[in-house]
């Protein structure tokens, strides 16, 4: 079977959940405390084995690029005062894959920014990772997963797991057989149904294996929900003829593309890291104080 090498991390969308800040500043490069959110996602594909990451941008995306580029200038300042340990940190940044970026000329949708890279991933199977979803698995990156079930069934494998029944529409939901612990073969697929529609509450949460064969079906699929070409419709059609799996992802998911996630994600990598986490408990426990006391007066 094929080593997967390649990732494709569409980034070209508009972002406007984060107006004004995404105007300028791809919503991609909003900081979770000292590292862009794009950091945490390429770094949990290389610590699954991909060498390869292929970004499809559009424009205002150029502070991506340069984020993953050298920048001697600032390296020659840092070494002038004798900062070695920050230039090796900034110079990692760059050495940890090598970056490829794709233009998507229109922002036609997910499905249209992964058949944007076709020519570059060629024939061969890939992942695609979301640039807004924080899968956190220290042991077992998401990603890492999927790649392990597609060595499992050489098929493609979309990572998954349990929503809210309510929320059903916000999701590519999946229906399935489970034929291993959280494991399904999937036997249906819809983009954003209604309650009454949804073949389970089993959600799809950013994180693809997929076979080449999904480009071709890409470029039959017509332009769906939104305007725009989704990518679960084209995985419909691909379910005609080849497999389609599904692995439940373990790890603490953050949704940060709207604001209460990202500011969830912020306060739980916050205390994670050892420096601020004591003073931070403090603060928060001060703030709740406050606003248990402030509940007391008004009622
Ligand atoms: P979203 O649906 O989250 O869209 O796209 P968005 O524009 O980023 O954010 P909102 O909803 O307007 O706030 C999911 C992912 O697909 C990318 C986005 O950059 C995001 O990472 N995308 C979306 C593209 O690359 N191209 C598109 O045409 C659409």
């Amino acid at each position: 079977m094929r080593k997967i090498k390649k990732v494709v991390i569409p980034v070209a969308g508009f972002g406007t959940r984060f107006l004004p800040a995404t105007k300028s500043t791809p919503k991609e490069m909003l900081p979770i405390i000292d590292k862009p959110i794009i950091h945490y996602i390429v770094e949990e594909a290389v610590k699954a084995g991909i060498e390869t990451v292929i970004f499809i941008t559009g424009r205002h995306k150029r502070a991506i690029e340069d984020y993953f580029d050298y920048y001697p200038e600032l390296e020659n300042q840092l070494l002038k005062n004798r900062k070695e340990d920050l230039v090796e940190m900034i110079r990692g940044i760059s050495n940890m894959a090598e970056f490829v970026y794709v233009r998507q000329k229109e922002q036609l949708g997910l499905g249209h920014a992964v058949l944007t890279a076709k020519h570059v991933v060629g024939d061969e199977p890939f992942v695609v990772m979301l640039g807004d979803e924080l899968i956190i698995n220290q042991d077992k990156p998401a990603i890492g997963q999927l790649i392990e079930t597609y060595y499992k069934f050489g098929k493609s494998i979309v990572g998954t797991t349990s929503v809210p029944k309510e929320d059903v529409s916000k999701y590519g939901i999946v229906g399935g057989k489970e034929i291993m612990e959280s494991i399904r073969l999937v036997t249906s697929m819809i983009e954003k149904p209604k309650v009454e529609e949804a073949p389970s509450s089993s959600a799809i949460i950013g994180r693809y294996v997929l076979t080449p064969s999904i480009f071709q079906e890409l470029e039959n699929t017509p332009i769906g929900k939104g305007g725009e070409l989704q990518l679960t419709d084209a995985m419909v059609n691909l379910l005609r003829k080849e497999a389609i799996y599904s692995k439940d992802i373990e790890g603490i998911r953050h949704d940060t593309g709207n604001k209460l996630g990202y500011l969830k994600a912020i306060l739980d990598f916050a205390l994670l890291q050892s420096d601020i986490r004591d003073d931070l408990k403090e603060m928060l426990f001060e703030k709740c104080e406050k606003f248990k006391e402030m509940d007391e007066k008004h009622f």
